[in-house]
């Protein structure tokens, strides 16, 4: 845990000297055509958020079980992902081995894909990951080839210890080529994971530093975290949510903006928080990991996960991520254009309670819709006309999902 402290402190120390600025972007060599991976923002499970350091081999193959078991499979959820602590030591050869909680990488990887899921991992450009596990500094090919060997699916690459360790270490003082050098370093990443053959979803994690979401794109990024890391505490999902609203024209078919993973189900997040944060989610385009403990979890969380209507609005084929229009008091409200002429809109009581702006008197103008609209309420289940400036009631951070099919 000192490492993670110091790295913490670290990436805190650059996040305050880095905020706003620019890089430019690493030249890349051509490369042949690359199978498509991530063309609607990728869903599965992460086993972060929850296991955190304490995963195992068997909570992997119990959160696959479960996946299967419990629908979530079939409601779309295909990657189980492994997050950090994984690492074992590498061999005289270099070659990485996993530690013995994960006795043997490719039998895993055989288990989750004989149920019909993938298997993602994670690591790092650094000498260490976030947790001080090995990383995959000066190795970056001889990893890459292992994940494929493995058959992973999915590489999860966060920058931490890269930060003290090359970009304070090689250019102390000059913020720009500190910046180049983080992109560089997800840059080769790319190269070797493309040079496997293997189609390997590869998401970027470096907190949203240098408006990671310009140049994402540009070095092979799927995904991208643009903030800091979640907790399960609605506070910082609204904040992360917030820190959303701008970034919309960047997200598309094969490239995302990641708000992080889905804390849905975890810690003491109530029924109408969890239903909030996953149409947030839906409404940003984002990324649906689940990070809750699958074996345990409670049917209303199961009901809110395998919402086949919300999960629609996420993986919407035009892949345009929603707008915040506008908020009024402590109500905002989005607006996702889905294909096909349809819209979504969220109505979203961010307030502490239910006084602060209630009733809610929603402007369809605003919205750039005429008269009343039919829809259907994607909690309720139920169809619903919204008319101008009628009073809504929301309780305290609940939300009202609407997809209207026909707009006027
Ligand atoms: C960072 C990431 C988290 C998680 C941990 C693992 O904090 O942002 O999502 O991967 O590292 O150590």
């Amino acid at each position: 845990m000192r490492i993670v402290a110091v790295l913490t402190s670290a990436v805190l120390t650059l996040a305050s000297l880095t905020a706003a600025s620019q890089t430019s972007t690493p030249a890349k060599a051509s490369q042949a055509p690359q199978p498509v991976v991530a063309q609607t923002p990728p869903m599965g499970w992460n086993s972060w958020n929850f296991f955190a350091e304490k995963v195992t081999d068997k909570d992997i193959r119990h959160a696959a079980d479960q996946i299967v078991a419990t629908g979530m499979r079939d409601a779309g959820y295909v990657y189980v992902n492994i997050d950090d602590t994984w690492e074992g030591q590498r061999d005289a050869d270099g070659v990485l081995h996993s530690n013995a909680k994960f006795p043997d990488m490719k039998a895993l990887a055989d288990y989750v894909h004989s149920k019909g899921l993938k298997l993602g991992i994670y690591s790092g450009p650094g000498p260490k990951t976030c947790a001080g596990y090995e990383g995959s500094l000066n190795h970056e090919v001889q990893d890459a080839q292992l994940y494929a060997q493995w058959g992973i699916d999915y590489l999860k690459y966060d920058l931490c210890s890269f930060i003290p360790a090359v970009m304070m270490k090689q250019a102390p003082s000059d913020k720009a080529e500190q910046m180049r050098l983080m992109a560089a370093a997800y840059s080769k990443m790319d190269e070797a994971l493309k040079a496997t053959g293997r189609p390997i979803v590869y998401s970027l994690c470096q907190y949203g530093w240098d408006a990671v979401w310009e140049w994402a794109p540009t070095v092979g990024g799927n995904l991208w975290r643009t903030t800091g890391d979640i907790t399960p505490n609605w506070d910082r999902i609204y904040d992360i949510a917030s820190q959303q609203a701008g970034l919309e024209e960047y997200a598309g078919p094969g490239h995302w903006n990641d708000p992080d993973m889905l804390e849905v189900g975890n810690g003491k997040l109530t029924l109408a928080e969890n239903r909030s944060h996953f149409s947030l989610w839906a409404m940003l385009a984002a990324p649906l990991l689940a990070g809750n403990n699958l074996p345990n979890m409670k049917p209303e969380i199961k009901a809110i996960l395998t919402n086949r209507d919300v999960i629609a609005i996420d993986q919407d084929k035009l892949g345009k991520q929603g707008s915040r229009v506008y908020s009024e008091g402590e109500v905002d409200v989005w607006k996702r254009q889905l294909a096909g002429g349809a819209v979504a809109i969220a109505v979203i009581n961010a307030g502490d309670n239910r006084y602060s702006t209630h009733p809610f008197h929603p402007s369809l103008a605003k919205l750039g819709l005429h008269g009343p609209q039919s829809g259907k309420d994607l909690w309720t289940g139920k169809s619903i006309t919204l008319r101008e400036g009628q009073p809504i009631e929301l309780a305290r951070h609940d939300v009202l999902l609407v997809r209207i099919d026909a707009p006027k």
